[in-house]
């Protein structure tokens, strides 16, 4: 079945936060921009900051990779020092 161009430009628009009308498009757009948190999202376009329940798909897209910050410990970076343990 071949995918038609408004279908398409349909699925592109996938609401994440019905509140203020962000789709999953904008939100990768804002983590391409370095938002890696979803308080970061939030403080660039207000989704999750009403009633909430988008949230989680914000996060879950965030985990997908849409964030380019985030990269697995040891590939390309050195992995974090261990924290020191309180001197007693
Ligand atoms: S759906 Fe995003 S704040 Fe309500």
């Amino acid at each position: 079945m071949a995918v038609t161009g408004r279908f398409r430009r349909e699925v592109s628009r996938v609401y994440v936060c019905s509140c203020f009308g962000i789709t999953e498009q904008q939100v990768k757009q804002h983590a391409e921009s370095g938002a890696c948190t979803p308080r970061q999202v939030a403080s660039a376009c207000k989704a999750g900051t009403d009633c909430g329940s988008c949230v989680r798909r914000i996060q879950a897209i965030l985990g997908r990779g849409a964030c380019p910050r985030r990269e697995p410990i040891g590939q390309g970076r050195p992995a974090p020092a261990p924290l020191r343990e309180a001197a007693a």
